[in-house]
């Protein structure tokens, strides 16, 4: 058996990647730039910083912006989430998520939070999962974020526990090359088109099972 899982959380745990993607859509219309899906699918997994930039980037009127000006931008964007995440609740966990939880911990392996995302706690509460979890990653205090292994590596190393003797849940190409990178065992949930590189995949949550990950994993152990 694997010691511990380590899980994204929007987009794996709850759907709150929709309303990243709905936040970010409405500051770009502010902005006058159109993002659609396809776009987003490459701010998945990444730091808010990093996702402005990147929308930024598509039109050279904003080639010159302060520092303070891009910040005052991001939490425009924050803000527009927030609204978003208001009334999320226990209701909003995604299909399968709770079983796996559940089966996760009878089994007595941990279960920690990798994710990029500052309002991460916040939603846990709000889902009544603050609990559940053996450890949160601060995204605060990650350095490197997303694809870069630093996230789960720092989940593993106070868990105390090997990297390969770890499994990855992600819902985006970011996060996979993260799990991947850090030598642990990664399962996608979306699809092939962006997560090819996933070790195992499935098309949704309500597909993943503790017994097919494990079956999964073990074959890739050995
Ligand atoms: C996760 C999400 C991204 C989001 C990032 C930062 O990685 O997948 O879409 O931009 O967290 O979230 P935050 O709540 O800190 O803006
Ligand atoms: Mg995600």
């Amino acid at each position: 058996f694997p010691k511990a899982f380590i899980f994204d959380l929007d987009g794996v745990i709850t759907d709150t990647a929709e309303f990243h993607f709905l936040a970010w859509q409405k500051l770009s219309s502010d902005l006058g730039i159109t993002i659609n899906r396809e776009f987003n699918e490459q701010l998945k997994g990444i730091g808010r910083m990093e996702s402005l930039e990147r929308i930024l980037s598509l039109d050279v009127r904003f080639e010159n912006l302060s520092f303070e000006e891009k910040e005052r931008i991001a939490s425009r964007k924050n803000e527009y989430y927030q609204a978003f995440i208001k009334t999320i609740q226990p209701d909003d966990i995604l299909p399968g998520i709770l079983p796996l939880l559940t089966e996760i911990k009878e089994n007595k392996i941990y279960i920690a939070l990798g994710s990029a995302s500052r309002n991460a706690t916040k939603i846990l509460e709000q889902l009544h999962l603050t609990s559940t979890f053996d450890f949160v990653v601060n995204a605060a205090s990650v350095s490197k974020g997303k694809p870069d292994p630093e996230t789960f590596l720092t989940a593993a190393n106070a868990l105390n526990v090997p990297n390969a003797d770890c499994i990855g849940i992600e819902d985006s190409a970011a996060g996979i090359n993260a799990i991947n990178g850090a030598g642990m065992f990664s399962v996608g949930v979306g699809n092939q088109t962006h997560l090819h590189k996933a070790h195992y995949l499935v098309d949704e949550t309500s597909l993943l099972t503790f017994e097919d990950i494990i079956q999964q994993y073990t074959d890739w152990k050995n």
